[in-house]
């Protein structure tokens, strides 16, 4: 295998990585930029890389799959072979806060590996040697993200949360957790509210993200919709999310970020 390094046209703008774990959770981006710009698709490491436009920003889209690894593998190979300039994430996740309702819409503005524990060599959480527990998000990207989403939840949250009998979405910000599991238990939601009483979402990507964004110099952002509340009932809450709402919910926020006419 050889290395791949994708050149860019000169003086044009390093792209924005987009990322997801599964197809629903991009929503139609890929179909948007192809609506807009001819789209290069590029394999790489088990995954393909969509190369084109949104809103006339330079992009790249692709999914992770599911899990810190696949996500770490992903975006590295996005700063590495695609030069991007920044990571945005979207994608659905277990609420856990105690405000944090189905239907939700979480910024992070922090991540934490709730599954990562080399005590007693180095405290809970934090990556060893790095000396990192808690990676932040870029807050102008953050903010931007959030911007969308307030938008979004106000223009249209209320009918598509409809769709499934929920409440209108509100918007939160803060931490993110993030481990190699699918938090299906009250219990298991207790104890991570004990370990980590600010976390408002549990997923298995971002603080992976975040991470070598961190090592790296690399700005990002993770906006996640609650699909489920990490408890029984979440295997199938996830489920029904993801089939009916997850994509519509990641097109609506993402059409904004880009400032596309809605
Ligand atoms: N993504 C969506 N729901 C989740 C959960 N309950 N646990 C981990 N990741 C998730």
């Amino acid at each position: 295998m050889s290395a791949l390094h994708i050149e860019h046209a000169a003086g044009a703008r390093r792209p924005l990585g987009v990322m997801a774990a599964l197809p629903q959770e991009l929503g139609d981006l890929i179909d948007a930029m192809r609506a807009e710009s001819a789209v290069r698709a590029v394999s790489h490491g088990s995954r393909d890389y969509h190369v084109g436009t949104m809103c006339g920003t330079p992009c790249v889209a692709t999914l992770a799959r599911i899990g810190k690894v696949a996500a770490a593998a992903t975006v590295s190979a996005l700063i590495h072979a695609f030069d991007v300039e920044a990571v945005l994430f979207t994608g659905v996740a277990g609420g856990v806060g105690e405000t944090v309702r189905v239907g939700d819409v979480v910024v992070a503005d922090s991540f934490v590996q709730h599954d990562l524990d080399a005590s007693p060599l180095f405290p809970r959480f934090e990556v060893p040697l790095l000396g990192v527990s808690r990676f932040a998000a870029d807050p102008a990207l953050s903010a931007r993200l959030a911007d969308a989403c307030e938008r979004f939840v106000t223009e249209e949250g209320a009918v598509l949360a409809a769709r499934l009998g929920i409440e209108p979405p509100r918007v939160h910000r803060g931490l993110i957790i993030s481990g190699d599991q699918f938090v299906a238990g009250a219990a298991d939601v207790e104890l991570l509210r004990a370990a980590l009483p600010d976390a408002l979402a549990v997923e298995m990507e971002g603080a992976a993200i975040a991470q070598v964004c961190h090592e790296y110099g690399v700005p990002c952002a993770v906006v996640r919709t609650v699909s489920d509340t990490a408890d029984a009932e979440a295997p199938e809450s996830f489920a029904t999310f993801l089939t009916e709402l997850a994509g519509s919910y990641s097109s609506a926020i993402l059409r904004r970020f880009f400032g596309a006419e809605v």
